[in-house]
């Protein structure tokens, strides 16, 4: 087959996936078949990952079943505290987890067990478990005691708890998994696509999971709300915000949470975080944020050319407040989105396995040939030579 070059593999289907939908013209997203809106409305994070998983809603005693199996894995080996100390209380939150995913393998006797059923396993332990690592790191680096999980909640209402020391209220507990369902999965986005690299060469389950964490931890993917967030407090009011943003604008600069690789049209994650998120800040008195990530979106919204790029607000430009509202580190934003996403990047390298074949795409080689090699005492200067072809003369591919 001929090949052809497609820098950013946009016009590459690599895989075939069941587990979500993007139409990025038209603005949808569905998991399994249901539109993130409506699970977004009804669905809860433990729901949405059986769907994920299973293809098909559950009912409601696989879901107590599937609960129930998921809060008995919020614990971690207690070996796995070491390794949390050992992480200097400086680090990135996002480093540490990606260490920490990472070391869950040493304390899982099935970590290179690749059956279905011990995938399957493993798949509930890391979306059981990341959250709870996330916690502990968090209490760590501050000095606090960690807290131990407690089964009887949800998984959002555990994370608080774990995090705070204080039971969420109903609100902020739904609010978090709100946000958790609407990051659960994205088709073939970059993070996922590591680990369904990963997990296509036969490695195991964790090292997927932390190739996806490096990988979200970029501003251009799960980076963004962070960013998002900063760039708010640095404007500090909503009387600031025009100048701020036309600054940035005529410096031809991004404006973090906006645009999409695949939406083309507004992000459908975020219609309804647009609404969601104004009341999680009304009721956590965070409202004059809100407001000034309103006038940003009209301002972005009115420019010359923006719409035709399909430049819109993306889900991270809305999740950013909901998140602070709740108490979030700035920091914990993206650690979010690996805890709900893991749910995603599991349910992929489970499908990958069910058909796999090693992901292995080619370079378009643009350096010299047929130089010849030179001892290191006859070199002039470096990489110099007077039979060098030119560059780029050929293209090949490699094996
Ligand atoms: N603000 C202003 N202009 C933008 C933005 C933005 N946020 N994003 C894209 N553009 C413009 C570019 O300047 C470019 O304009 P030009 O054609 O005049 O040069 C055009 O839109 C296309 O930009 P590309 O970089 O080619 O688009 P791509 O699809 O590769 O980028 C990306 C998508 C990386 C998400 C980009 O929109 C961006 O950097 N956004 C800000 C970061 C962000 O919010 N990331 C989160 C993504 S959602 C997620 O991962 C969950």
């Amino acid at each position: 087959m001929p090949l052809t070059v497609d820098k950013g593999l946009g016009n590459t289907i690599a895989a075939d996936s069941g587990l979500s939908f993007i139409d990025g013209a038209k603005g949808v997203l569905e998991y399994v078949g249901y539109d993130i809106d409506s699970l977004a409305r009804g669905s809860t994070f433990e729901e949405t990952t059986w769907l994920l998983w299973h293809g098909h809603l559950p009912t409601s005693g696989e879901l107590a079943a599937f609960t129930a199996q998921l809060q008995s894995e919020y614990e971690i080996d207690p070996r796995m505290m070491d390794v949390v100390f050992a992480i200097p209380r400086t680090a990135a939150p996002m480093d540490a987890l990606r260490t920490l995913v990472s070391a869950l393998a040493h304390f899982d006797q099935e970590a290179d067990d690749a059956s279905p059923a011990a995938n399957q396993r493993k798949a509930i332990r890391l979306v059981a478990k990341t959250a709870t690592l996330v916690a502990l790191f968090d209490r760590f680096r501050k000095g606090k005691a960690p807290i131990r999980p407690d089964r009887t909640l949800s998984l959002a209402a555990n994370f608080l708890w774990m995090l705070t020391g204080a039971k969420p209220t109903d609100a902020m507990a739904r609010a978090l998994d709100v946000c958790l369902v609407l990051h659960a999965d994205h088709g073939l986005n970059a993070s996922t696509f590591a680990a369904r690299v990963t997990i296509a060469t036969q490695s195991d389950m964790y090292s997927a999971a932390t190739s996806a964490v490096g990988t979200l931890k970029g501003p251009l993917h799960g980076g963004a709300n962070q960013e998002v967030m900063e760039m708010l407090l640095e404007i500090g009011d909503l009387s600031k915000v025009d100048g701020y943003i036309a600054g940035k604008l005529s410096r031809k600069e991004r404006i973090m949470g906006f645009g999409h690789r695949v939406y083309k049209a507004y992000d459908p994650r975020a219609t309804y975080l647009k609404t969601f998120a104004k009341k999680v800040a009304a009721d956590t008195g965070n409202l004059p944020l809100y407001e000034m990530t309103r006038r940003i979106e009209e301002i972005v919204l009115a420019q010359p050319n923006i719409i035709e790029k399909g430049i819109f607000p993306n889900v991270d430009f809305y999740s950013a407040t909901t998140y602070y509202s709740l108490g979030l580190d700035l920091d914990l934003f993206t650690c979010m989105f690996a805890a709900s996403r893991m749910a995603g990047w599991t349910g992929h390298c489970i499908e990958q396995l069910a058909a796999n074949k090693l992901i292995r795409p080619h370079a378009d080689y643009t350096g010299p040939h047929g130089l010849t090699y030179q001892p290191i005492e006859q070199r002039t200067a470096a990489g110099t030579s007077s039979t060098s072809p030119s560059r780029n003369a050929a293209m090949s591919v490699t094996a």
